[in-house]
């Protein structure tokens, strides 16, 4: 088996690198059956702390994930062996993508890039996206945290197509169920299965399997 490795990473703090890590792992080993491996290289450790809430929920051998930690260049050797015996091999990364994520962005099939959709969240990504390029690793932008005000996500799906880089159609809201499913170690698709996020989640994951396989 090789699976896909999928690095979820973005310079800019905050934007929702490890929300969005923990759901995809969640969906994608449900949708797809197979085992799914997550692995935190961000010293801070918060998709670590998640999946130690997910194991005191779920118990130690129910939570449907292996998880693994990995620094520097061990972050690429780590991720090429998971890979090895799982459909798919999820990377959080911290912020400042030049250094701390490089490794991770260099062993990825894919590098997913949440943005908030804001102009300063933007002018970050792009330092994202031209780091992946330089490892020749192609990115897909998903936008998170989408506020309800219509006008402003507008402007910014104008000016994110405009940028001219890869960005999924599905997009996440802005929606207080991310936060308390993350604090319970779980994902909305698991905690609130017929909410908005839920579909959201749902709707994302369609057409991510479609795009990486
Ligand atoms: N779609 C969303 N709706 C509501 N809150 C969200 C959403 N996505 C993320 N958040 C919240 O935003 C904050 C930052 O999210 P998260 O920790 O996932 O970002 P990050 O990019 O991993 O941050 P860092 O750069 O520090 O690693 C958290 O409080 C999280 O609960
Ligand atoms: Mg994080």
């Amino acid at each position: 088996m090789s699976g896909r490795i999928l690095t979820v990473a973005q310079q800019k703090g905050g934007s929702g690198k490890t929300t969005l890590a923990a759901h995809l792992a969640v969906a994608l080993a449900a949708k797809s059956g197979e085992p799914v491996a997550i692995l935190d290289v961000d010293p801070q450790g918060s998709l670590g702390t998640w999946y130690e809430a997910r194991e005191e929920t779920l118990g130690e051998d129910e939570t449907g994930l292996e998880f693994r930690t990995a620094s520097g260049w061990g972050a690429r050797r780590e991720a090429r062996s998971l890979a090895r015996s799982h459909g798919y091999v999820i990377i959080d990364t911290p912020p400042k993508t030049d250094t701390d994520a490089k490794p991770a962005i260099d062993a990825a099939d894919f590098v997913i890039v949440p943005i908030q959709p804001t102009p300063v969240d933007l002018w970050a990504t792009s330092q994202t996206i031209d780091l992946a390029a330089r490892e020749d690793t192609p990115a897909l932008l998903v936008m998170n945290r989408v506020p309800p005000r219509a006008s402003l996500t507008g402007e910014m799906a104008d000016a994110i197509a405009a940028s001219g880089y890869d960005t999924l159609g599905a997009r996440l809201g802005n929606r207080t169920v991310f936060a308390s499913a993350m604090g319970r170690g779980a994902s909305v698709t698991e905690n609130a299965p017929s909410s908005k996020a839920a579909q959201e989640v749902n709707l994302l994951i369609e057409e991510l399997v479609s795009r990486v396989g």
